[in-house]
This record gives structure tokens, sequence and C-alpha cells, in this order.
């Protein structure tokens, strides 16, 4: 896939996830075949303000190396502040691949200011948004945009905002199928995805609950869709996106990684948090991840408990100790 100058691999995309996908995080998914990933959410109104924290979430130290492509995802409510928030990143040397806006997010705390998925009841101020960020950018710099199907079931605005972000200059939109109302619930409507993917020209991700290869490809077949985005399925199972990515390509799936390979990868990804961040701000970040390895093992209830306790990067080894008595 191409957008703007930028050349795409082939294969699913790694969602952006608030206080999941940080650097450690989406180096992983990329060795293991994410055509990009994305950052957490920052705030543009916070980095208009002088936000440090802001700015350093998006700020990828290894950029243009083993993460491969990055897009920053940025919320907001005011073209003119998102624009202001582009300027600065720019400023103070951020780098990425892609810009993408974030028209999804159903937290209260975000859709109380207009952000999120509280843009989607004003499909005419999502163009806007867009428009804004594409002045900013500049015309290489690939623009993408995330939403749902709307706020709720009386609102169903996404193919109008899809239409509007096309015409302001996005490049690609990835659609999970819910309202905001849903949440995380309900299953994914494909036919509403399949819906906003016929109202624009311009390439359409599905999003929500894929899981499976098999259901990767179900998605595709029912919504028409370009391209998959990844989010929970991959977290502790990354070789999710390469058994994705080959029943897409049409070649055979691998098999599942075994034990030792995940307890591996779980103990070199919260190696590389704290590297990153320091034993401090990484561990307690690191229980979530660690808690995504244990699904499906034997002992999981118990073993949860255990990841809910990870003070020290010390204490990784002796989960892992637990992990393997269990499966005994
Ligand atoms: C803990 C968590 C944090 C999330 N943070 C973000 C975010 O910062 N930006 C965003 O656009 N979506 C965010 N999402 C939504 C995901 O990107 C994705 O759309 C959603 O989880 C559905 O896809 P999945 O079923 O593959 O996870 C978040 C989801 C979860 C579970």
């Amino acid at each position: 896939m191409r957008l703007k100058d930028l050349t795409v691999p082939a294969g699913a995309v790694f969602a952006p996830m608030a206080g999941l996908s940080d650097a450690a995080c989406r180096r992983l998914m990329a060795r293991h075949g994410a055509a990009w990933c994305t950052s957490e959410m920052a705030s543009a109104k916070a980095i208009t303000f002088g936000d440090k924290k802001s700015v350093a979430l998006l700020r990828d130290t290894l950029y243009g190396g083993p993460a491969g492509l990055y897009a920053v995802q940025l919320f907001g409510a005011e073209p003119g502040t998102l624009a202001a928030a582009i300027g600065i990143l720019r400023d103070k040397g951020v780098a990425f691949d892609i810009l993408d806006l974030n028209m999804g997010c159903p937290a209260p705390k975000i859709t109380a200011g207009g952000a999120g998925s509280r843009l989607l009841l004003d499909p005419a101020l999502c163009g806007r948004m867009v428009a804004a960020a594409r002045k900013a950018l500049g015309d290489k710099t690939p623009l993408t945009v995330k939403m749902r199907l709307g706020w709720d079931a009386g609102h169903l605005t996404a193919a109008e905002v899809a239409r509007q972000c096309e015409a302001a200059g996005a490049d690609l939109l990835t659609v999970h199928g819910r309202t905001r109302e849903q949440m995380y619930a309900p299953p994914v409507d494909t036919a509403a995805i399949a819906a906003v993917k016929r109202a624009v020209a311009i390439p359409v991700l599905a999003n929500g609950d894929i899981t499976t290869p098999e259901g990767a490809v179900e998605v595709l077949q029912k919504t028409g869709c370009d391209g998959v985005m990844i989010g929970r399925g991959a977290l502790g199972d990354p070789w999710l996106l390469e058994r994705v990515n080959a029943a897409l390509a049409g070649q055979a799936v691998p098999p599942p990684p075994t034990l030792a390979q995940k307890m591996a990868a779980m103990r070199q990804q919260i190696y590389d948090m704290c590297e990153d961040k320091g034993e401090a701000a990484a561990m307690p970040q690191a229980r979530g991840h660690a808690m995504h390895y244990m699904k499906k093992l034997r002992g999981a209830a118990a073993l949860r408990r255990y990841c809910s306790m990870l003070a020290r990067f010390s204490d990784v080894d002796r989960l892992i100790d637990a992990v393997y008595r269990c499966q005994e």
C-alpha cells in the first residue's frame, strides 16, 4: 500500500492503546510483522500547553530502527490547537511516518472535552480537524483517522465523517466497528464497516476483536476493507500478527508459539520497558502486559494475581518459574 510518498509493507497494523502501546511494545510488534505501529494517544491541547510528558510519550528514541514505521496519535477538539500541536512536535524533532487523529476514544475524560468519539457527533468539525492537520503537516506526510461507527445507535455518523475526512485530506481511515455507547461489548458490526468502506475511495482498515487468522480473512471478506488493525489480540501473543499476515497473503499459517517462546518474549518486553523508562515507571505498566501473556495458561487466574504484584524486574523470573510449575 502507498500512503502519499510512503510505501507501507503488507500486513496487519498494530493499534494505538493508551498505557500499552509504548516503544517496547511497538518494537516487539514490528518484529512480528506489524505494517506500522501507533503510539499511545496524546493530547494536542497538553502539547500546546508545553506538557513535556505528552511530547516524551510520542518521542521514539529508536525511530527509524527496529520499530519500523511509526504513527503518532493525537486527540483534540479544536482544529487550531491540533495544528499548533503538530507544529510543536515538528519543532521539537519528534519524528514519525504517519499522523493519526483519534475520533474513537470513548473514555468520558476525553469525550467531555469534545475529543475522541465525541467528534463523531459533528462530521463537519471532523473535516475541519483533518484540514487543519493536513495544512500543518504539509503534503508529504500521511494523515490517518481512527474512528468508531458513531456516538450511539441514533447517531451512526461514520460514513459521513469518513466522507468529510477524505475531502479534507485524510489518506486512510480505520474503523472500529462499534459505537461509543457500545464501548467494547457487543460483536463488531461488519456491515457497518463495509458501508464506511463503500463511502470513500481512500483505504479503510477494519478493526475490532480480530484474534485469529480466520477472523482476519473473514472480516476482510465481509467488509471489503484494505487491511486490518489489531490491538488486544496481539497483546501477549505478538505471533498473531505473523499468523494473520500469512493467512491474508494466502500462505501457510505458522504454528502458535511455544510456552518457552512466550515467556522469553514477555521477559524481553518487560526488560525493554525497564531500559526505556526505568524500573519504577515500567513495572506497574508491565503488570498489564504480563497478564496478557497468561491467556489460556493452566492456572491463569492465580498467575494473573501474581502479575498484579510485579514490582521489580527480578519478579518476572519468579513469575516465569510459577508459570512452569502451574503447567506441570
Ligand atoms: C486499554 C486500551 C487502550 C486504548 N487506547 C487507545 C488509544 O489511545 N487510541 C485509540 O485510537 N484507540 C485506543 N484503544 C482502542 C484500540 O485501538 C482498538 O480500537 C480497540 O481495542 C478494538 O480493537 P481490538 O479488539 O483489536 O483491541 C484502546 C483500547 C484499549 C483496550
